[in-house]
């Protein structure tokens, strides 16, 4: 489904090579959206952020929406009803990398970090979380170039 986005020149038989070698995606849990027939509407990974200095984050990444499905709100119910699911498991700290404007994501209330947590230069690494504050004055907190 994000062959379409992220296939760099690559046929689609490599790039799903490619996306099965990739230990971060092996250890994500894939969420879609579909509809009662079971076509994918919308996708993203959650992936399990351990060794960052702070508990309970995860990290959002490789969402995506088919070409011909977009701009109908598929990606934001998505993205609305995993935070849903993540409130209820107690995550209270989700990092993604933005590929696009930052906007998109501050509808739903992700906050660009500070510089000292940038690590891409075409990405911007934001945060949804209660203790902003807080959060961008640990010294302990290190986060990667990737989620
Ligand atoms: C980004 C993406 C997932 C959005 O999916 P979608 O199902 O069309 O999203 P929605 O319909 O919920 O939201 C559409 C909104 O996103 C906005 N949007 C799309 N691309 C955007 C971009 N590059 N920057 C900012 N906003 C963008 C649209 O303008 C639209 O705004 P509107 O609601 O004011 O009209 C889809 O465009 C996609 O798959 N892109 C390629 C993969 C990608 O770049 N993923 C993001 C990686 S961080």
């Amino acid at each position: 489904m994000a062959y379409h986005a992220w296939h760099g020149g690559r046929s689609q038989e490599v790039y799903l090579k490619d996306c099965r070698l990739i230990e971060i995606n092996q250890k994500g849990e894939h969420y879609v959206l579909a509809n009662v027939n079971g076509e994918l509407h919308s996708r993203l990974i959650v992936h399990p952020l351990q060794n960052i200095g702070i508990k309970n984050s995860v990290g959002l990444g490789s969402i995506a929406t088919p070409p011909e499905l977009q701009n109908k709100g598929y990606a934001s119910e998505l993205i609305r009803g995993i935070i849903q699911i993540l409130s209820e498991q107690r995550i209270e700290h989700i990092f993604l990398y933005s590929d696009l404007s930052p906007e998109f994501y501050a509808r739903f209330e992700f906050q660009i970090l500070p510089n000292q947590f940038q690590k891409q230069e075409n990405s911007i690494c934001m945060v949804r979380t209660q203790s902003f504050d807080l959060l961008i004055n640990n010294p302990k907190i290190c986060l990667l170039p990737y989620l």
